[in-house]
This record gives C-alpha cells, structure tokens and sequence, in this order.
C-alpha cells in the first residue's frame, strides 16, 4: 500500500512539473489569461459593454463579485491540492448520500419526461435564445465567459501548437491535409465514415495529433476501426506526453475501468484532471461527475458546479448556435423487457407509412415529416432539403405550422435556404394570422432583435406573451428571458423563473442552463449549489458526445456487445444515468468477453447499479437489492438487500420492491418475521402497480393459506400436530406451491399483455 501511495506520489510530481513547465512557457505569451484573479482588476469586454446595465443593477453586480470570488478559490484549490486528491481517492468509498438520490429523484422525472422524446415540439429551439444570459453572465461577471475564454484560448494555443509551427515538413501538411479532407467528409449530413476513417489513418502515420487522436478513440471504441486497445493505449500515452487534454481524458478512462491499463483510480483522477485543465470538455464532465457524487474523491458540490458550469456554457453556445438537437436515451432493460414499448426509434415502417400519408397530401403527415427531418433525431436523418420540401407543400395546403417552421428555416438561413429576413417575416405574418403559437414566437424574434422590422420590444413582448400562453417553450424561454434582462417590461425575476420553468418542463436545453445559471449565482432565488449542478448536469449531457449513447444502441443491436459495453462505460464515466445502467445491464447478462473472470462481471455490474441508483433510478436501486439477495458480486446480505428495497419502495414506489420486502417479511429474511407487514407491503405493490396484482394475489393466497393452517395448527384441529407441513410435502413444499402459481400467472399475463402500442 505504502509503496503504492509513493509510486503515485512520484507520478503526479513527474506530470506536475512537466505541466508547470508548459504552464510557465505559456505565460511567456499570454499572462493575462492565466491568473484568475487578474480577471477581477482588468475589464474584460463581456463586462464593460454592459455598463449601463450593470450600473442600473448594484445588486446583481454585489452578486457577482462574491460569486467570482468563490469560484476563483475552488480553480486555485484544484491546481493546488492535486496530491490531497490523490491521497483521499485511496480512502473514500463511492457511494452516495440519500440527499443526493433525493436530489435525482426529483430531476429523474425532468429526465424521463426529456428522454422519452414524444413531444416533438419539445426539441425546437431559437437561434437567440441564449443571448440574454450570456449578457447577465457579464453583469454577474461570474461566468463561463471569463472563465471560458481562458480556456478557449489555451486550448487554441494547444491546436496552434500542432499547426502553427515555423516549418511545417511536408509530412506535416500531408498530414493536415488528409485530416482536412476527413474531417469534411465527416462534416457532411451523410456521412461516409469508412472513407473519412482510412483518410484519417493516412493523416495519423505522419503523425497529425488530431488524427491521431481520432484514430486512438476510434481503435478504443471499436467504432470505425477495428477495436485494438493497445494501439489506443501506446498513442494516447504518446499524445498525453505532448500535453493533448483530450488523450489525457483516454487514458484516464483507461485507467478508471481498467481497460488496456491495470485500473486505478489514482491515475485516473489525474489524467482526468490533466484533461480537464487542458480543456477537453470530456475529462471536464468525468472530473465534475467525480466531485459531484464522490467517486474516489471527497464530494464537493462547488468543485462540481464550476467543472459542469464551464460544459454546459460550450454546449449553450452550440445550441444557441446550431440549435437543439436530440440525445436519445435508451434503456436496453426496457428494451428487452417490453419489446416495441420503446418510442425512441421510429419504426421504418411507420417512417414509410408517414410518407405514403404525406405523398398523398396529408398535411399532418407532411409537417410531421418536415420537422423529423429538420431536426433529425427518433432515427431519422436531419436533411433540411427534405424539410423545406415538406413545409413547402404542407404550406400550400394552408398548414399555419408549415409557414412558422418556414419561417424559422428562412430566419436561420442554411446551404439549402438562402437567410433572408423578408421572407421569414412573411411567413412568420401569415402564420401568426392564424394565431399560430410558432408564428407568433418567430414573429417577437423579428421584433425582439429587429429583422426586418424595427425594433419594438413591447410588441416582442406581446407575441411571446401570446405563443407562451398556447404553450409553445420557444415563446417561454424567450418571455424567461425578457423578464429576466427587463426588456418591454419590468424586471421580474419570479416571472423569468416561472417561464424558465415552463419551458425546461418541455426540455428546452438552454432553459436549464437559465435556471441553472440563476440557482448558481443565486439570482431572484436562494442560491443552490446541488440543484445548480443538477441543472448544469442535465445541459451539459445534452452536448454532441450524447450522440454515442445511439451508437453504443446500434452496437448492442447488431450484436457488438463488447464495443456497445465500452462505450456505455465512456459515457458512464461522464455520469450519463442510462449508460451506467445499460452497462450494468449487459454486465449483469454476461453478454461480453470482457470482464470474464471471478465473478468480476457482477462486481462491476453492482457498481454501476450503484451509480445508476444513487441518480434515482429505480430498477437500479431493486437491482442491487437483489444483488446483496442472491449475493452476486457481493456477499449474501438480507439486511442491505432490505435497506435498498426500502429506499426503491419509500422514494420511487417501486412495486417490484414492495413486493420483495413483502416477501422478505413473509419468510423473516433479513427482516422480522411479520405476516401481517408482509400483507400490507403486498398491498402497496398491488396499489402501486396494476401489473404486480396477479403476483400479489397470488401471494396473498399463499399468505391465507399459510395463516389459516397456523390456524389450524395452533388449535390441533387436524392430526398433523407432529408431522408440520414440510414433512408432508417435503422441505421444499413452498417452491412447488410458487411454481405452480407461477406457471398460473404466465397463462395470465399472456392473456393480459397489452397490443403493442403504434407511437410516434
Ligand atoms: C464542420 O462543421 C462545423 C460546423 O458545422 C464547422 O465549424 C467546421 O469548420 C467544419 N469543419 C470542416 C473541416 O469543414
Ligand atoms: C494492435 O496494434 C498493435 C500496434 O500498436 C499491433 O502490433 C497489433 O497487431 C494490433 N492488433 C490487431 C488485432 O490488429
Ligand atoms: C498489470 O500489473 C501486472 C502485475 O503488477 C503486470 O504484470 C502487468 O503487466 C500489468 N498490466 C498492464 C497492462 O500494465
Ligand atoms: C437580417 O437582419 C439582421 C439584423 O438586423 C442583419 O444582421 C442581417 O444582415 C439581415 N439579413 C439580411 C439577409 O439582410
């Protein structure tokens, strides 16, 4: 152990003073960027064009300076304290508090009601949406942007490093060309991956970082390339040498699975912070993950909030940028269990059935489409030619919806429509003639930002007022937004909460990141750092890195367990609930050839349940009840398999573990024996669940059964005063009793199945 501690002691000291190094000839170019506190005395431009604004508001800016203040400490520790880190990782235990479940389980609601994707309209977004707060971010002068550009920079000073250099060798612009073309074929909507992939293994043999880089991820995830995991291990080593955040990030990956490295969390948690310091937003939301929940370093929401924080506004400026788009999230163990129940992926033949409908001039059918393709998603490519033809032809019908998602097209302008502000305004007119709730939004943008209209904000205000009450999020995030900046109106802060809130409830990103900034700073509410992180958290897993939840799916669908098992553990790593439970998942069905030996398939199963079930997610939380149960991966523990069905049962109403408790109260495991509890716990599952009432029927029988030949025995009715009912039916009288009911109610859940469900 002792040897172990100064092995890594000697590790980081090597790597700090290599870092310092690098550090110290940075700040020979840039000082001004690297001192935090400097921050406080210059004027970044964020800040001084806001004068005005930040005049009129005393408050806000007394806010903020303490903010900055708070968040400046937290940067300092971090650098500072990185041996501490490393010491507490030995001792502490990754197990969650019950505050922070209670934490989840309020958000996991927020969560299902984004995952589940019914709502198309919940994925639109503006092209402005965001610029309100990054001007309150200014005021509050807390954020992101000082803190960004920082990091923007260095990262930029890393790229520049790569290409920038006196005399690149003709290897060099080879390389950089190569990578170029790869990366453009990557770029465009159908992508020829296969072709992009070889280009950039051309570009990676002379040595191009970037490639190599891609290279590495793509050798690791066996996505594109042939899985080698020593290949990804030797070149990410070679990259993390020369100071590249992001091959930090891998090999700290490596290490805190134990994929292609001996695991240790230790190594991890530096490289993570390497990677985090050098700007990969990766190693960024692992390191936040770690600090929020405490895996193998002491729990520190602040740390937390300024790692997510710094994600989220990246992912915010994208959003704003590019727009929404969808991350799909899907549970494999629903999957298995209700086969067709899962509404994420449209079906080809509904797709089909959609475009015979639209072919034919179904207007419904058409916008439905239009919008599929618009902003891609549900298994359906994004293809803006595609959309506009839709619109167009759903338009002509008459279709208000049509002419306001034109009108968006138009006002956003891409390869396919040419931005014009006239004819966006026309159409975003003629929709809202018909009270259209989009044509009325599109229409206070106009006049918000003056597109072809003077600016008005009163009239703004109208429109959003007018889309907001039909319910439509992009009207209430921007109404959010104009009470919060007081723009047309009086600054209210309980009104922008109000309206952030409407609109996160649809799942609007750049919402939660509204609330979150405000939590975070304490802006019209009392200031919560853990539902600040919450908040963030959520933003900062909608970033494009989600897009590999979908390809760790079709992995595990086409039969690539080990890569979809990989690459679920990447995103498990970054805190991605779903990924750590379909880690678990396939863990839990032995379906890969990783982690064969010992029994150390359900150990790590049972801590990613952990995880899982410490974000609030109930059939996690059963799981490892069930786990302590049976003693997979763990030894067999009756009392903290009851603990976690009592939490499942009392936080999340989970039938599933009512029943267990029921039954663990039925046979005194772990638990008093107590027929009579053992009843009501049978009676909650029935009430919670419709579908646990044959099983709980069952077991009320068995229960009546069981009393009433207590019954009889106690009273030496019948002559079995000796001979107990085991002896009459032998030792395991209860299993054929529940075999026989078992097979009971198979016959009647066949015949209780419900119709797959068409869903779109
Ligand atoms: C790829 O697209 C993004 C935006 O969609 C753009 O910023 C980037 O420059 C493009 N890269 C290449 C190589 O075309
Ligand atoms: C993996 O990469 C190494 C080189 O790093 C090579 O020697 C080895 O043959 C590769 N393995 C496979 C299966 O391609
Ligand atoms: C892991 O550790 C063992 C023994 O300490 C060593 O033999 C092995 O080479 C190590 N593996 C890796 C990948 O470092
Ligand atoms: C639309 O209006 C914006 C803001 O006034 C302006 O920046 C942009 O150039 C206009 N677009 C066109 C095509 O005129």
């Amino acid at each position: 152990m002792k040897m172990k501690i100064l092995q890594s002691l000697v590790w980081v000291g090597t790597l700090f003073l290599c870092v310092t190094l690098c550090f110290t000839l940075d700040t020979e170019k840039d000082n001004t960027n690297r001192d935090p506190t400097s921050n406080l005395g210059s004027a970044p431009e964020g800040r001084s064009t806001d004068k005005e604004e930040r005049q009129a508001d005393t408050n806000d800016y007394e806010n903020s300076k303490s903010d900055h203040r708070t968040i400046d400490v937290t940067d300092v520790e971090d650098s500072q304290n990185l041996a501490d880190i490393v010491e507490e990782s030995q001792g502490s235990s990754g197990e969650t508090t019950t505050e922070e479940s209670h934490y989840s389980t309020e958000n996991d609601k927020t969560l299902e009601t984004l995952g589940d994707g019914d709502n198309t309209e919940e994925s639109q977004s503006s092209s402005t949406g965001h610029i309100i707060i990054v001007e309150a971010e200014s005021q509050s002068g807390v954020s992101g942007a000082d803190v960004d550009s920082k990091w923007e920079s260095k990262e930029e000073k890393f790229t520049e490093e790569g290409q920038a250099k006196p005399m690149p060798s003709p290897g060099e612009i080879q390389g950089r060309d190569l990578y170029e073309a790869a990366m453009t074929l990557l770029n465009e909507t159908k992508q020829d991956s296969t072709q992009a992939y070889t280009l950039l293994q051309s570009a990676a043999e002379l040595g191009h970082p970037l490639a190599l880089q891609k290279v590495a991820w793509a050798h690791l995830l066996g996505n594109h390339l042939s899985p080698n995991v020593s290949r990804a291990s030797e070149i990410f080593e070679k990259l993390a040498m020369a100071g590249h955040a992001d091959a930090q990030m891998g090999l700290g990956f490596m290490f805190a699975t134990g994929i292609g490295k001996n695991s240790s969390q230790a190594k991890a948690l530096v490289h993570y912070t390497f990677g985090a310091l050098g700007g990969s937003q990766l190693a960024q939301m692992a390191l936040a993950y770690r600090y929020w929940s405490g895996i193998s370093v002491a729990s520190n929401c602040e740390t937390a909030l300024t790692y997510y924080r710094k994600v989220s506004h990246t992912v915010a400026d994208e959003v704003s940028l590019n727009g929404n788009w969808v991350v799909q999230r899907v549970r494999l163990l629903d999957e298995v269990d209700n086969p067709g129940s899962t509404s994420a992926l449209l079906d080809d033949d509904l797709i089909q059935y959609y475009q015979f409908l639209a072919k034919k001039g179904d207007v419904q059918a058409q916008v439905g489409l239009g919008q599929l393709h618009y902003q891609g998603g549900r298994g359906v490519e994004q293809d803006h030619q595609r959309a506009l033809n839709y619109f167009m032809q759903a338009a002509e019908a008459g279709s208000a919806n049509a002419m306001a998602f034109l009108g968006k097209m138009y006002l956003e302008g891409s390869s396919v429509v040419k931005q014009s502000n006239d004819t966006a305004l026309k159409y975003f007119r003629r929709a809202a003639e018909q009270s259209n709730a989009v044509g009325q939004s599109g229409l206070g943008l106009m006049y918000l930002h003056g597109r072809g209209v003077p600016q008005d904000h009163k009239l703004a205000l109208k429109y959003f007022t007018l889309a907001a009450e039909q319910g439509w999020v992009d009207g209430q995030l921007q109404l959010g937004n104009m009470y919060f900046s007081g723009l047309g109106v009086h600054r209210d802060y309980k009104m922008a909460i109000k309206y952030f809130n409407l609109a996160s409830q649809s799942g609007h990103v750049l919402a939660f990141y509204n609330l979150a900034q405000m939590q975070a700073s304490g802006t019209g509410m009392v200031r919560s750092c853990h539902t600040s992180v919450e908040l963030f958290k959520n933003v900062a897993e909608r970033g494009r890195w989600g897009e590999r939840l979908m390809e760790a799916h079709s992995a595990y669908r086409t039969g690539r367990h080990t890569q979809a098992l990989i690459t679920y553990m990447l995103l498990a790593e970054l805190g991605y609930e779903v990924a750590q439970s379909n880690a678990a998942f396939i863990l839990d069905r032995h379906e890969t050839q990783l982690f064969r030996q010992g029994g150390e398939g359900f150990s790590r199963a049972l801590m990613y349940w952990g995880r899982a079930a410490s974000q609030g997610y109930a059939v996690a939380r059963v799981k490892l009840g069930d786990y302590h149960y049976y003693g997979y991966g763990t030894s067999v523990d009756y009392e903290t398999a009851a603990a976690h069905y009592r939490l499942a049962s009392e936080q999340q109403h989970n039938a599933q573990a009512m029943f267990n408790l029921g039954y663990m109260h039925e046979q005194g495991l772990g638990l008093k024996q107590d027929m009579h509890l053992a009843k009501r716990f049978y009676d909650m599952a029935a009430e919670a669940n419709v579908d646990a009432q044959i099983p709980v029927a069952l077991a009320l029988a068995k229960l009546a059964f069981l009393f009433s030949f207590k019954y009889l025995e106690d009273f030496q009715w019948l002559q079995l005063q000796e001979r107990s009912l085991e002896e009459l039916l032998g030792p395991d009288w209860d299993i054929y009793l529940m075999a026989i009911l078992s097979v009971f109610i198979a016959v009647l859940m066949l015949f209780r199945r419900p119709p797959p469900r068409l869903a779109i």
